[in-house]
């Protein structure tokens, strides 16, 4: 066992990802705090406890948890989470924040709550219980935390509310890791591709169909979608960040999914112009030209312009 004797928090840990994430750290040995409301895939209440049935699989199995009910998006809830870690495991050692929802809209009838209600679980969530969690991980001088981003931070159509709250978990994460690298403590992203309610769910598919349809998804792949892998592919690297043998790697992205883990090269300078005369000004005309002959040669509109229909 790679985990004998930490302590972990892992949110959104009664369904999908969080679940796969807490059976694996119980499993090497942790012990757990499953967190999860029970809400539903935009984020409603509902009388669900999937955090109970989580931790009654632990238990089953041997290992030791404990259910949390509270919502990540709470400030104060968020520190009561970190505090009964301790009280009841003695310290807290593994953060991981999975808990997450969705509320996708195209950006024109996006409403402000759906904005803030994503903001506030994902970004907001992410940063309630990493702050928490680091005041006392540094007093340890042992931490890790690994956070759930996606691949949308890249963008995402009907996604501008999460596409923003995952690269801000990026932007949070390095930042962490930057901040709490001397105090041991370390801060990964994960990017996953998974089949969960939330990626595989009969409007996605019927989505799916309807571009199939239309010609605008292949055969394979809509295949691929449909036969996407399930979350229990995602964990082991969550697992292995969370273990002592992962202590020099920081401030990292990955994404995970079955068969394949790669690192995102992010951050780093891509392509330059140079302005050497005029104090270093250019003009907006050098700018009409030197723009696409140099800094965007080759590279596509990743959404070029459509006749009206
Ligand atoms: N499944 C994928 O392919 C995929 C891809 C990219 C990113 N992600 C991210 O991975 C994480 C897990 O997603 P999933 O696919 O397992 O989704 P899921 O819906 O199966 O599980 C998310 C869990 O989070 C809980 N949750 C929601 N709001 C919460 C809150 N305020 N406080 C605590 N818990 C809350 C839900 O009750 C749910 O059980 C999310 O952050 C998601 O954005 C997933």
């Amino acid at each position: 066992m790679n985990l004998e004797g930490k302590s972990a928090i892992v949110t959104g840990a009664g369904r999908g990802i969080g679940k796969e994430v807490a059976l694996l750290l119980a499993k090497e040995g942790a012990s757990v705090v499953v967190n999860d409301p029970g809400v539903g895939r935009s984020g409603e209440v509902t009388e669900d406890k999937p955090a109970d049935e989580v931790v009654a699989e632990i238990k089953a199995a041997g290992g030791t948890a404990m259910a949390n009910y509270d919502s990540v998006a709470d400030y104060a809830n968020a520190g009561r989470m970190v505090k009964s870690c301790v009280d009841t495991f003695g310290k807290i050692d593994i953060l991981v924040n999975v808990a997450g929802m969705l509320r996708e809209r195209m950006i024109w009838n996006m409403t402000e709550d759906d904005f803030d209600q994503v903001i506030s679980v994902h970004l907001k969530g992410h940063w309630n219980m990493c702050h928490h969690a680091t005041k006392v991980m540094r007093t340890e001088r042992y931490g890790r935390i690994i956070n759930f981003s996606s691949d949308a931070f890249k963008g995402a159509v009907g996604q501008c509310n999460y596409s923003a709250a995952k690269a801000g978990i990026i932007g949070l994460t390095r930042s962490i890791a930057r901040e709490c690298g001397r105090y041991g403590i370390t801060a990964n992203a994960m990017c996953p591709m998974a089949a969960t309610r939330m990626t595989v769910n009969d409007a996605v598919i019927a989505g799916w169909k309807r571009r199939l349809d239309a010609g605008l998804l292949t055969q394979a792949q809509y295949d691929a979608r449909m036969a996407m892998p399930g979350p229990e592919f995602v964990a082991p690297m969550v697992a292995y960040l969370a273990t002592d043998a992962a202590e020099d790697v920081n401030g990292q992205i990955f994404h995970a999914e079955r068969s394949r883990i790669h690192t995102y090269y992010f951050g780093e300078e891509a392509r330059s112009i140079f302005k050497q005369d005029d104090n270093g000004m250019f003009t907006v005309d050098e700018l009409i030209s030197m723009v696409p002959e140099g800094l965007m040669q080759g590279i596509p509109n990743i959404a070029p312009k459509e006749d009206s229909k």
